[in-house]
């Protein structure tokens, strides 16, 4: 056994001497899928700049509060896992200006060049129309990966299907799509979220989350 791992030593010593140009791909870290449930509901406030989710499991959700069924505007939703889902806080695009992010933080992490990879999420719309009802109604979102490399961006796009334009008593809870990342969603620092309701009429569309599955690099 000890003559074989001599044998592989020296192996490995050998194909890095003669080298290819080519670094190994950066071991996993962790991998996993973000449900956010141990977090503490949020007790009403939805401005992320005094509710923040902050960084959970390394990754800084900057712009979220947490969000439930509890909630006036996620009632109307089937939540994937229960209870919390992440929210971009009500009206935060319009009232507090730029797009939800996720973001490596390194500090957290441990590593400085730490990167991570996004698989996959759930995600539904909430839009808030010109009668002040909230609902799940169909919007486009833009996901912009910036990756650490300083390579080029990544960009994906995701169409939430229109759910139901009028939720009340007997009308049927609204689902979450699920968003799966071409494999370009790697080596990231950071990636911004953007949201077009599709309709007219609109005062703020939030993008809501839940199953937020990646994989950090070191
Ligand atoms: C990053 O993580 C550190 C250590 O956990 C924390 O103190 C800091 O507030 C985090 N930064 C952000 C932007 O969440």
């Amino acid at each position: 056994m000890a003559r074989f791992l001599t044998f592989l030593a020296v192996l490995s010593t050998t194909f890095r001497a003669h080298g290819t140009p080519t670094e190994a791909a950066p071991a996993a870290k962790s991998s996993y899928c973000a449900k956010f449930d141990d977090l503490p509901e949020n007790p009403g406030g939805f401005d992320p700049a005094t509710d923040p989710v902050g960084t959970y499991k390394g990754i800084s959700y900057l712009g979220f509060v947490v969000a439930t069924q509890h909630n006036s505007a996620e009632k109307y939703f089937n939540i994937p896992s229960q209870p919390n889902i992440i929210n971009s806080g009500t009206q935060s695009r319009d009232l507090y200006g730029g797009s939800p992010a996720l973001q490596i933080n390194t500090t957290a992490t441990g590593g400085p060049k730490d990167t991570f990879t996004l698989t996959s999420l759930r995600l539904a719309c909430l839009v808030t129309n010109g009668a002040l009802t909230s609902n799940a109604n169909g919007c486009t979102v833009l996901f912009v990966g910036n990756k650490r490399s300083g390579a080029r961006s990544v960009t994906y796009e995701y169409e939430y299907p229109n759910q139901n334009t009028n939720p009340g008593p007997g009308t049927p809870l609204a689902t979450f799509g699920t968003v799966t990342f071409p494999n370009n969603f790697k080596g990231l620092s950071e990636v911004f979220i953007s949201l077009t309701a599709v309709q007219n009429d609109v005062i703020g569309v939030d993008p809501l989350l839940d199953n937020v599955c990646l994989s950090i690099q070191g």
